[in-house]
């Protein structure tokens, strides 16, 4: 027995050494900031705050000029630069999310974000139908209904200087669940609303613990208080999806049975007909090789909608107004065009046809790249950049990097919307503007994102002149890492003279 332990435990270090010793050797290739004997830049990395890591990776771009890597202790980091290398790690079917990704199957389960593999594939396949853009046209009147509940808030505040991203994630997150699960939340009409507190808080937890490489450990982890309030918000986000999930498969239950007994002239079920399609209904009618999702698999894909889409398109939304207080002249070129293509109500079409408002956030995009940086890990041998790559290796994709790339963009560091006029923007190579990401897992919501922030720019832009509160307040570099980072910038909003002759 002994002897067979002896045997295992040694194989068990060979292994272990042979997995390392390919690693260290692609490490040992590349460029990068000194390391310490067994910690790397560990030491160097658990120091930083979030924000400044930030700042650091935009230096260190900048101080290689080419891909570059640092050690967290035996753990190896690339972080890639061209284009070209950022093409073919997002298309390398090879490659998963990394490991500290996984953290977030506590909220997710296996939803899209962290899924790979054959689930991903089928998955990916059958929600896609689910944001074509015949169905989020749909979601235009839902999504003005809570702008417009939005700027009844902001004009309750008498233009005094607002916190902004509270608003913004109340109105974004109601407007997210109830076009992706049909309820009305109303977290912006009630601040002490438990979901969006609870989910406010899982994000800013699961934030923490994956920015936290001691965290990471499952032991040390749930030895904390983090860990304790993690689960009690967990539960309540949980009870409300599942509650939400199981009333909806009844109501199309039916639905089916009332569309089978009545004469199909019933108002009752003409009324069921006409319902809006939410997303959910989308998940629950679709089959995979005949067979329908699972109740739990359509949980994870909801709740991974709402975790991927309600920080981000906040954050977007913060930089959005923040651009319009800090670039006066750009709000007037964006009412000018407001004012000639919206007549009355705001309609898909009118929405469709702004095409300076499309340029604009395009820029803010850009120039904030909400999403600065996502990850790849090795799963086996392969090739990226020229560059051969052992199993178990974190490739960073550097998506502010390439943004602000003065290869690629001429003055980087200045706004200017102009740039994405159709025939320079046409010039651009592929994988350089790429705020949604590329590749087989670009984001599933950016026409949903782009949609919502659209329709609530120019109801803010039809009431209010937005101006900062310190016109001299810089939004800093950042401010990109977490939402959080934003909380602290101050908007007023100045109601329009003509706010109501617009509005008619
Ligand atoms: C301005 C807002 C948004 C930005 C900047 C953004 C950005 C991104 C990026 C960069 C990725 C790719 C990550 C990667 O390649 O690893 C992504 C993936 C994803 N996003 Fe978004 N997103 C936004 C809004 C949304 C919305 C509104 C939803 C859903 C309602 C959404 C759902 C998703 C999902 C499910 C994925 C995973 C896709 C896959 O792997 O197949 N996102 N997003």
């Amino acid at each position: 027995m002994s002897l067979v332990l002896i045997v295992l435990l040694t194989c068990l270090i060979c292994y272990f050494i042979h997995v390392k010793w390919n690693i260290f050797a692609v490490g040992s290739r590349i460029p990068g900031p000194v390391a310490l004997p067994l910690v790397g830049n560990v030491q160097m990395i658990c120091k930083l705050k979030p924000e400044s890591l930030f700042k650091s990776i935009a230096d260190y771009r900048a101080q290689f000029g080419k891909s570059y890597r640092l050690w967290l202790g035996p753990e190896l980091w690339i972080f890639l630069h061209s284009p070209e290398e950022t093409r073919e790690a997002l298309n390398d079917s090879t490659l998963t999310r990394p490991a500290a990704f996984q953290q977030l199957s506590v909220l997710i389960g296996n939803g899209l974000l962290i899924s790979y593999g054959k689930q991903w594939e089928t998955h990916r396949r059958a929600l896609n139908p689910a944001f074509h853009m015949n169905i989020l046209n749909s979601f235009t009147h839902v999504i003005a209904q809570h702008g417009e509940e939005l700027v009844e808030k902001l004009a309750a505040t008498e233009c005094k200087a607002i916190e902004i991203s509270d608003y913004l994630f109340a109105c974004i997150l109601d407007t997210i669940i109830e076009t992706s699960m049909g309820k009305e939340l109303n977290s912006l009409r009630d601040p002490n609303n438990r979901y969006a507190h609870d989910f406010h808080k899982t994000s800013e937890l699961l934030f923490k613990r994956m920015t936290n490489p001691l965290l990471g450990w499952d032991f040390i982890f749930k030895r904390t208080n983090m860990y304790r309030e993690m689960s009690a918000s967990l539960a309540v986000i949980h009870q409300l999806m599942t509650s939400v999930v199981d009333a909806r498969i009844e109501a199309l239950k039916q639905q089916q049975a009332l569309q089978i007994e009545l004469p199909s002239s019933d108002a009752l079920v003409e009324g069921i007909r006409k319902q809006r399609r939410t997303l959910l209904d989308t998940l629950l009618t679709t089959q995979i090789d005949g067979e329908q999702l699972t109740r739990s698999d359509i949980c994870d894909e909801v709740n991974t909608f709402v975790f991927a889409g309600v920080d981000t398109t906040t954050a977007a939304m913060c930089f959005v107004l923040y651009s319009l207080g800090k670039y006066p002249l750009e709000q007037q070129k964006l009412l000018v065009e407001i004012r000639e293509v919206v007549h009355g109500e705001l309609t898909t079409e009118a929405v469709n046809s702004l095409t300076y408002l499309d340029m604009f956030l395009k820029e803010v995009l850009r120039f904030y790249t909400v999403v600065p940086l996502t990850g790849r890990q090795t799963t086996e041998e392969t090739v990226i950049g020229g560059r051969r790559y052992c199993a178990g290796i974190t490739l960073w994709i550097n998506l502010y990097g390439l943004a602000h790339d003065e290869r690629y963009f001429d003055e980087p560091h200045e706004f200017r919307p102009l740039r994405f006029a159709q025939t320079q923007s046409e010039r651009l190579p592929p994988y350089v503007y790429i705020p949604f990401s590329g590749g087989p897992h670009i984001c599933i919501g950016r026409k949903y994102a782009l949609l919502i922030m659209k329709i609530i720019t120019v109801q803010i832009l039809r009431k209010f002149e937005v101006k900062l509160r310190d016109p001299a307040e810089k939004l800093v570099l950042q401010a990109q890492m977490v939402l959080k980072a934003l909380q602290g910038f101050n908007l007023i909003f100045l109601p329009r003279l003509e706010a109501d002759t617009m509005a008619a």
